[in-house]
């Protein structure tokens, strides 16, 4: 049995005594040089992973006896002084959170330059083993291309997880600070396996008592559990935090007695957590205070909190997902409108946290309009690992495929190649800061993650805030290889349903750039017919604007014009119906149910065969995956198969309840191929 709580530090046992005897005279011959609290987890970890790999109770002692040793862990500082000149040049390419391994005179060397970099590249070399390599060719030199690379949780103090489908918040609040649970421990080293740095814990729809000492003290305590895995404890702040913890009549971000409470409030963050990364914030946002309140600009209210953290090396990640419901413009727009003009404004421990679109996690989007558009100003991606629009836990769909597509979109900003991945990693406008956020899928339930594919999700996120450019099949790979098996038929048929199921997802609940038509506020299940309410915004009619001739957003000229946004090559694409991909086609164009599109199909006709098809994608990794069984583990193999029929139930509900409605626009037949709504 396994109920996935390891993750993919499984440590699956060698399959055969080959393999097994091939590994043994390294595992039984490390040395670890030094001393710190990372040296112990490190230390640990080999011990968990030699026991794995050796299905044994009695772990083989690590040899500490370094005229023997095979494998060499230790800083450059603590290496041995015959080693190091050879690696002198290399020792020289390395930042502070890089890592070497390489295979040398008949050892293994795992160096860096801290302490960090040696955790990462003990599990790098730990990737090795599980995944079967060979160590004979080692000569791997990576250093983070991303430097904040941090999990978001928007965990509320009362333990509910907004938009979070895997249980309740895994921080227990109640038993902090005296109770350091395993949980913690072991959420801590598998996002150290994948190069996560930060970790913010709080909802960005925030709760200001988090700033009190009660809570201070409580984060503090996961602060000091994170730390040897070089992990630091960031926190939301409510905007108006100093009205609410001590009555102050304002939270105006130009006033001096609010500049001076959030001073003294970050001099006693600090003297609770000294490596206290800083505030993320989400202000003047559905419903959250900000400085519009005061008639102030996102700058000045990001730059008050810059100068307060700025003495402690903190920094601010400012939320772009800023819109006014009340503003008549399109929403899509609205952060590019109001950021834009703010370009090099903010202080330079600033940096603006952006969505992968413009929307609000569509199953697809085109990227962000202000990636490319902010020279002066850093910029940092936010993905969201959690399925809010997706599915939420029940659906398998791997989010690498979307991450690479909005990755590896070229902005244009400085000519062709200027991918959106060259804005994240600074080289693009040589940012001073770099970063990437990913809202956590992790919860209360057994495997983390709800469904255990969505572990490969948070997984691939941290492989990709690593090196944005990674190549997400070797990623999916090793991912199958550490977390299920390392058969090749199995990895092979597994990544097989990967590599379909995004396409498969979109198919079935937006295909044709069809956006926000998922039930209302939950946002779980198809409700395209969704009108009235408070707010236009949160209609459903409000995105797709169906009427019996036509259907889509007119994003050009003639309509919202948010496409003027983006750059001329996209512009002359995008703007006319003709040339954009049918992926966007309904983002930017309102298209007549009878136009004839570059498939030969109708436009009614495509949007019908494109739900069928995700229909069918679905069934197809059913099927591709009952033959899995007897390959893995019978726990998370029907653990799986069970939430794939679940899948399929809820492609048919997509496709059957989207085509009765918008048939009811249409009024044309459905296509030969369809299957009649039931
Ligand atoms: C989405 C989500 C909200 C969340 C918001 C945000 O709109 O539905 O729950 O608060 O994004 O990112 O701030």
């Amino acid at each position: 049995a396994n109920d996935g709580y390891k993750l993919w530090l499984q440590y699956l046992p060698f399959e055969n005594k080959a393999v097994a005897e091939y590994y043994r005279d390294y595992l039984e011959n490390i040395v670890l040089i030094g001393n710190s609290p990372t040296h112990s987890v490190i230390q640990k970890e080999l011990e968990i992973a030699i026991e794995g790999f050796f299905d044994m109770k009695n772990k083989p002692g690590i040899n500490l006896n370094p005229s023997t040793a095979l494998v060499w862990i230790g800083t450059e500082k603590e290496l041995s002084k015959d080693i190091l000149p050879e690696l002198q040049s290399q020792i020289n390419q390395l930042g502070d959170e890089g890592y070497i391994l390489k295979y040398l005179h008949g050892k293994v060397i795992v160096t860096a330059k801290g302490n960090a970099g040696l955790l990462y590249g003990t599990f790098a070399l730990l990737k090795q083993i599980q995944t079967r390599e060979k160590l004979e060719n080692l000569d791997i030199l990576e250093n983070p291309k991303i430097q904040l690379r941090l999990l978001n949780h928007w965990d509320n103090l009362n333990r509910t997880v907004e938009r979070g489908y895997s249980g309740f918040s895994i921080w227990n609040w109640h038993r902090l600070p005296h109770h350091i649970d395993q949980q913690y421990i072991d959420y801590a080293r598998a996002n150290a396996s994948i190069g996560i740095n930060g970790t913010s814990i709080t909802n960005v729809n925030a709760n200001a008592l988090v700033l009190t000492p009660e809570y201070l003290e409580k984060a503090a305590a996961l602060a000091d559990a994170f730390r040897p895995y070089g992990i630091k404890v960031y926190l939301t702040a409510r905007f108006n935090a100093p009205m609410m913890l001590d009555n102050l009549s304002t939270a105006d971000p130009l006033n001096p007695e609010v500049q001076d409470w959030w001073k003294k409030k970050t001099a006693e963050i600090y003297s609770y957590i000294p490596d206290f990364g800083g505030f993320l914030v989400k202000a003047d946002s559905e419903g959250q205070p900000g400085p519009h309140n005061y008639g102030r600009t996102q700058a000045d209210g990001a730059n008050m909190l810059a100068d307060a953290v700025k003495p402690f090396g903190g920094i601010v990640m400012w939320r772009a997902f800023v819109y006014n419901e009340k503003t008549p413009t399109d929403r899509i727009r609205q952060a590019y409108d109001e950021f834009k003009p703010l370009d090099g404004k903010f202080r330079d421990n600033v940096i603006v946290q952006v969505k992968n679109g413009p929307l609000d996690f569509q199953p697809r989007e085109p990227f962000h309009p202000l990636f490319g558009a902010m020279s002066e100003t850093p910029l940092m991606m936010e993905f969201q690992i959690t399925k809010e629009y997706l599915g939420q836990e029940t659906h398998w769909v791997n989010l690498a495929t979307m991450w690479q597509e909005i990755l590896q979109s070229d902005t244009y900003a400085k000519g062709k190649g200027s991918t959106v991945s060259k804005v994240l990693d600074g080289s693009l406008h040589e940012y001073k800061l770099t970063g990437i956020a990913g809202v956590s899928n992790i919860g209360t339930d057994r495997n983390w993650t709800g469904h255990h594919t969505a572990q490969g999700d948070w997984y691939s996120y941290g492989k990709l805030a690593w090196n944005p450019d990674s190549d997400i099949q070797k990623i999916g790979q090793d991912w199958l290889k550490m977390t299920f098996s390392t058969d090749s038929d199995f990895v092979k048929t597994a990544q097989g349903i990967m590599n379909q199921s995004y396409e498969t997802l979109v198919n079935y609940m937006t295909p044709v750039g069809l956006h926000h038509i998922m039930a209302r506020s939950h946002h779980w299940g198809p409700g395209p017919w969704v009108t009235g309410g408070e707010r236009d915004d949160w209609t459903a009619t409000y995105y797709h604007k169906v009427t019996k001739e036509a259907i889509g957003f007119d994003r050009t000229e003639n309509g919202s014009n948010a496409l003027a946004q983006y750059a001329p090559e996209w512009k002359a694409m995008w703007g006319n119906p003709e040339t954009t991909p049918l992926e966007y086609l309904l983002w930017f164009h309102r298209v007549e149910w009878d136009k004839k599109l570059s498939t030969g199909n109708s436009l009614w006709d495509e949007i019908a065969l494109r739900y069928q098809k995700g229909v069918e994608g679905a069934r197809w990794m059913q099927s591709e995956w009952t033959k899995m069984n007897g390959k893995i583990d019978e726990e998370r193999f029907s653990h799986i198969s069970s939430f794939l029929a679940i899948q399929v139930k809820e492609a048919e509900w997509w496709r059957d309840a989207c085509l009765l409605y918008f048939g009811q626009f249409s009024g044309i037949p459905l296509p030969a191929g369809v299957e009649a709504p039931k």
